[in-house]
């Protein structure tokens, strides 16, 4: 627990950002859900609470905050230590494609570098319109959600096996005014996607080998173990993906889809396959791109 004797002389904005780093290091807290280190992590959290922007000018950082501001903010770095619960599950928001999402436990938190793909239009692999998109695995909405955006006349269906994943990402369609264009679809895969055909799958899947999951940090345990893990070599999804996407693409549809760092598992059991992989500037890797008329061809020699 915090001791008010020693926090009552944290007095600025800056004070706060500060403790908190010290704590989070102190407690061995682990990042990536948005942030990737204490300070940041510290920053992005006490601000939220004190309703200020992270854009704040740096010289309002030396502002006092008022003893009610103080505790709320505490409070906060607090329940992240105590609970290592991701930032975004304690707010119940995150901004993705500069989009606002809101996140509860039922849902990955987004971090997909496929956002730099979709901000930038897909493009060179798209150089057109998609005018049917499919996100598929969609937990919150954000990939297809974030499409629609992008993609103004676009119809997208995002496809969730999880309930409680598909009452967030239904909370978000609705968040952002798309119910006339954007439907969730509760679906294992492709099952109940029968009969459609898209332009655009995008798929951020569960790709993390099975032992591997069982060695990630509490924060990432705090995550449906249902939205990373997939089987011994974390490929289970991607080979159902693999084999059934064709049905489900335009002649000239395009698969877009993460496997994040299980790349070495990717490359092991799908040595020929004729993927590219887009770079990103933002950071973040393991996105494999495939155009179905090469998809067809690599199954069948397969
Ligand atoms: C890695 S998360 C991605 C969530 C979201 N697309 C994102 O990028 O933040 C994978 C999601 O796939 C869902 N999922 C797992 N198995 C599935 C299946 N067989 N069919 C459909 N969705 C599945 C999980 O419930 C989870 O929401």
């Amino acid at each position: 627990m915090t001791d008010t004797r020693d926090t009552q002389a944290l007095m600025t904005v800056r004070d706060l950002v500060r403790w908190g780093a010290s704590e989070f290091g102190r407690r061995g807290l682990s990042f990536g859900h948005g942030t990737d280190n204490a300070l940041d992590e510290a920053f992005h959290l006490v601000l939220h609470q004190l309703h200020l922007s992270a854009d704040l000018p740096t010289l309002y950082l030396e502002s006092a905050v008022t003893a009610s501001e103080r505790e709320a903010v505490l409070n906060l770095l607090q329940q992240r230590i105590d609970t290592r619960k991701p930032a975004a599950y304690l707010i119940g928001e995150i901004q993705f494609c500069g989009m606002s999402f809101y996140v509860d436990e039922r849902v990955l938190v987004p971090r997909s570098p496929i956002a730099e793909m979709i901000e930038a239009r897909f493009e060179p692999w798209i150089t057109g319109e998609p005018l049917q998109i499919l996100d598929l695995c969609t937990g919150s909405g954000c990939i297809g959600i974030a499409c629609a955006d992008v993609f103004e006349d676009a119809e997208v269906d995002l496809a969730e096996i999880d309930g409680g994943a598909l009452e967030v990402c239904r909370r978000n369609i609705a968040r952002h005014d798309l119910a006339t264009r954007v439907t969730a679809i509760q679906s294992d895969l492709f099952d109940a996607l029968g009969g459609r055909r898209y332009d655009l799958i995008v798929s951020n899947p569960p790709y993390v080998p099975s032992a591997e999951w069982e060695a990630l940090s509490t924060e990432f345990k705090r995550e449906p173990k249902l939205a990373l893990e997939a089987g011994e070599d974390g490929m289970d999804i991607v080979e159902r993906i693999l084999t059934e996407a064709p049905d489900f693409l335009a002649e000239d549809g395009l698969l877009v889809c993460e496997i994040g760092g299980s790349i070495d598992e990717f490359e092991a059991r799908y040595p020929t396959i004729p993927v590219s992989w887009p770079e990103f500037t933002r950071g973040g890797d393991g996105v494999f791109v495939i155009a179905r008329a090469e998809l067809v061809s690599w199954l069948e020699t397969r």
